[in-house]
């Protein structure tokens, strides 16, 4: 499937989401200076090349580069209502969840976010208490969403944990983004079945990956052990997780249009998808 829906909007988007952090972040995962003229030309060249593309399902936060990627997503997907744009509130702005959110439609240069994810980053059970319990942050995005400031809202977060379990089992959300790719298996156990894909599906949530082709570690892995190794192994890293029957769509952290295009080849090429229940296979 190259496309789901996103049910809080009833939007069809594309299962390649375009990750923000890249373009926003200066020396992100490598050195890259965010606010150079030469980078923010490309980084709007990749944009827009990912909406000619087909890409319509996009990811931001005001934590990339103090709105930066906000800001130049703002500027690409300005008038654009076919696609689904996702931002994020920090944890640290638990206290001015509505003041985060306004500065971020100022960049977005809209109304109204359609999905609104608290930018949890490891949230132990503690942190989730306080976020479900009175006065707490979930109070303040119902507040949001019957406002109409954010269409829904969901939780992003590195682990699968018991404050994951708790959120997801809160009935609360309607979306979930989790770190999850060949290196971090443990949101999805076929075999028992286990993890916090599954329980999230159960609930009914929208399942969006971050770190899908591993934040380049296990690239930069194969580069230590195998220096004279030339092979790419990045499209099959994203095809792994578009494989996942459970995801909805898998964000990749793209800055150029080279990246686009190569991300974007790989989500089209379903003949390269894999049978990852079977990966799991026991003999014994
Ligand atoms: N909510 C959160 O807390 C959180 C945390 C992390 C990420 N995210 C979201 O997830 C998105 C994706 O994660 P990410 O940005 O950390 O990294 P990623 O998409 O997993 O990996 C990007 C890295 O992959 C390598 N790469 C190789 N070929 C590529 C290609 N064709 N296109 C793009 N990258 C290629 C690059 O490394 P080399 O240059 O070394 O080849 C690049 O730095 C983020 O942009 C963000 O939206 C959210």
């Amino acid at each position: 499937m190259l496309t789901t829906e996103f049910p809080p909007t009833a939007q069809t988007v594309s299962r390649l989401g375009f990750g923000g952090a890249a373009i926003g972040l200066t020396n992100y995962l490598g050195q890259y200076d965010a606010a150079a003229a030469t980078n923010r030309d490309a980084a709007m060249r990749a944009l827009q090349l990912a909406l000619d593309r087909g890409v319509t399902y996009f990811d931001t936060a005001p934590g990339y580069g103090k709105g930066l990627s906000e800001e130049l997503m703002g500027e690409a997907l300005a008038g654009r209502t076919d696609v689904v744009l996702a931002t994020k509130v920090k944890l640290s702005s638990a206290r001015e969840v509505r003041a985060s959110v306004e500065a971020s439609l100022r960049r977005l240069r809209r109304d109204s976010i359609d999905l609104l994810q608290i930018h949890g980053g490891s949230l132990d059970t503690e942190a989730v208490a306080a976020i479900l319990g009175r006065g707490g942050m979930l109070e303040q995005l119902l507040r949001l969403r019957v406002d109409g400031l954010t269409k829904a809202i969901g939780f992003t977060s590195e682990d699968n944990n018991r404050g994951v379990d708790d959120l997801i089992d809160s009935g609360a959300f309607d979306a979930m983004q989790i770190a999850y790719n060949l290196l971090l298996q443990h949101p999805y156990e076929p075999t028992r079945p286990f993890g916090s894909l599954f329980r999230a599906k159960e609930k009914g949530l929208f399942i969006v990956t971050m770190r899908t082709p591993t934040s380049g570690i296990f690239q930069k892995w194969m580069r230590l052990v195998r220096p004279d190794d030339t092979f790419d192994y990045t499209p099959a890293l994203i095809q792994f997780v578009l494989s996942n029957p459970l995801v909805d769509v898998a964000l990749v952290g793209m800055r150029t249009s080279a990246d686009v295009e190569s991300s974007a080849a790989v989500w089209r090429d379903e003949t390269g998808r894999i049978d990852v229940p079977a990966l799991w296979g026991r003999y014994v």
